[in-house]
Parts: C-alpha cells; sequence; structure tokens
C-alpha cells in the first residue's frame, strides 16, 4: 500500500503545493479544507485517482473526528499529517473584535490540535507497521517575532510552537516524530487578500532577497517526511530567508 497523508487547508497555498508534491511521489493524499470550491478546482487540476478532498471545517471536532475515522477505517493507517489550514486577522490588540481573536485561535491552534489528536491513533499503527508516522504543524516567523496588528496571529503561531514541542516529547515513545515550520512571508492568497487597511504589511524580501514561493516551504516538510530526519521531533524550523535572524533597518 502506498504511503498515506492528510493535508488540511490543502485547497490554497503551502497545503496545495504540499499535496501536489506528496502525489508526484507516489502517496495518496486526503485533502482537508473548508472551502468545496478550492477542493474542486484542486480536484481537477490534480487529476489523480490517489487525491481525494474532503469539506472539513477544522474548528469542528465532530467533523474532523468523523473524516479522520473515515480515512483511517478505509486505509488503516496515517503516516503524515500536514496541518496546513490557517487565518489571518488583523487589528490592535486593543481593539480587535471578539470574532475575530476567536477565528484566529479556531483554526490555527484548536483545529490544528484537533487535526493531530484525531490523526495520531492512526499514526500509531503507521508508527507499529514500522511505517513512517510524522506530523509537520505550520506555525510562522510571528511566532518567533510578532508584528504590530498581528497580536493574535503570532499568539497563535507560538501556540502551535508549544503544541508542537509538548505532542513531539509526548509521542516520541510510539514512533511519531512531530515538528512545525515557520515561514517567513510566502507569496500564497494569505499574504495577497491581507487587509493592508492598518499597519500590518508583509514581511517581504527576506535577506536572502526574495519572498518565499510554496516550494520554498514544501522542501522543507519533505525534508521532515524523510529518513534523514528521523532523529528530529518537537522543534519549529525557521524557514524564512533570514528574517527572523536579525533586522535590517530600511535605508
Ligand atoms: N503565506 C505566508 O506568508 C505564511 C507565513 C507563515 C505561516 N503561514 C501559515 O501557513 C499555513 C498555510 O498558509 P497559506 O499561506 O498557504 O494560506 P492560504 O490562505 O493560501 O491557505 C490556507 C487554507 O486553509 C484553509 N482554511 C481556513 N480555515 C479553515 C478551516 N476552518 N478549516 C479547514 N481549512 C481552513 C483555507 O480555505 C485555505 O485553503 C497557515 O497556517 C499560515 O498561517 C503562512
Amino acid at each position: 500500500m502506498s504511503q498515506i497523508a492528510v493535508v488540511t487547508g490543502a485547497a490554497s497555498g503551502i497545503g496545495e503545493e504540499a499535496c501536489r508534491d506528496l502525489l508526484d511521489k507516489g502517496w495518496t493524499v486526503h485533502g482537508l479544507d473548508v472551502t468545496e470550491e478550492g477542493l474542486g478546482r484542486i480536484t481537477e487540476e490534480f487529476s489523480s485517482e490517489n487525491f481525494h478532498p474532503f469539506v472539513c471545517d477544522v474548528r469542528s471536532a465532530e467533523t474532523v473526528k468523523s473524516i479522520m475515522s473515515d480515512i483511517g477505517g478505509r486505509t488503516g493507517k496515517i503516516n503524515a499529517l500536514i496541518a496546513s489550514a490557517g487565518v489571518i486577522r488583523l487589528a490592535p490588540l486593543a481593539e480587535m473584535a471578539v470574532e475575530d481573536f476567536d477565528m484566529v485561535f479556531d483554526v490555527n491552534v484548536r483545529g490544528l490540535w484537533l487535526s493531530a489528536r484525531e490523526a495520531i491513533p492512526f499514526l500509531r499503527t503507521a508508527a507499529g507497521a514500522g511505517e513512517l508516522a510524522r506530523i509537520v504543524m505550520l506555525s510562522s516567523v510571528s511566532a518567533l517575532r510578532p508584528k504590530i496588528d498581528g497580536g493574535a496571529y503570532g499568539a497563535s503561531k507560538i501556540a502551535v510552537s508549544q503544541l508542537t514541542r509538548v505532542l513531539g516529547a509526548e509521542c516520541a515513545k510510539d514512533g511519531i516524530l512531530i515538528n512545525a515550520i515557520a515561514p517567513g512571508t510566502v507569496d500564497t492568497p494569505m499574504v495577497q487578500n491581507a487587509d493592508r487597511s492598518g499597519n500590518w504589511r508583509p514581511s517581504g524580501p527576506s535577506p536572502v532577497g526574495r519572498v518565499a514561493e510554496p516550494k520554498d516551504i514544501v522542501r522543507v516538510v519533505r525534508f521532515l517526511l524523510s529518513e534523514d530526519a528521523a532523529y528530529v521531533t518537537g522543534t519549529t524550523i525557521p524557514v524564512d530567508g533570514g528574517t527572523s535572524a536579525a533586522f535590517i533597518p530600511p535605508k
């Protein structure tokens, strides 16, 4: 049987690119996203019998449980979870709407935790059979260096990194390795459509001299799913072209 992946936030940006890469490598990929239209678009584009779309709002404990059980029940195992579903809402913390704050934490933190929680029994089965069992969480450079107007988002991403540390340590005995990636600005719809009416701006080109493409992030996902990462768990890897390394003041 081929390797089985579940990707949340599959219909756009980094999640979409992760699906494409895994399909290219012969994996069977289950793509979860809240947007049916987006899932329809990528299903058509991938045109692969190995891609299985699921409409899923990761904020719903019942839906996440039922979809993971459905996938795990049919395949008997999950070899990798890529938790990429995420949202950004921007406002000064003192003025932010409660609904926006809740949305950021419900999707980025609670939804990511629920996805891992429901996938872990099937990752354990894979590990028990001597197969690959990995989780890759999408944190952010904002976990390391937050921005004004992005306080809730930055707090949600440091929470992702903290969950990754503890889950990584808790699940190491089961043979499941769990890590997070902290991208700097990546050219995806999240950044393209972000609200620029306030003080928030994307970090822009990194010290490396450009903005990242989803591929730059997915290459590190590939590493974390490889045998080369067999002794890596509970960590957050910045993939930001040096953005968080040092501040370069404007000229
Ligand atoms: N783009 C960046 O610059 C950047 C930087 C650092 C971290 N990240 C993180 O990487 C991840 C992917 O971001 P992206 O840039 O690809 O964003 P994106 O907006 O292109 O894709 C995110 C996907 O998540 C889905 N989603 C949103 N809410 C959902 C929900 N409740 N249930 C299921 N799916 C839901 C969206 O429909 C979308 O398809 C996010 O967690 C984001 O915070 C992005």
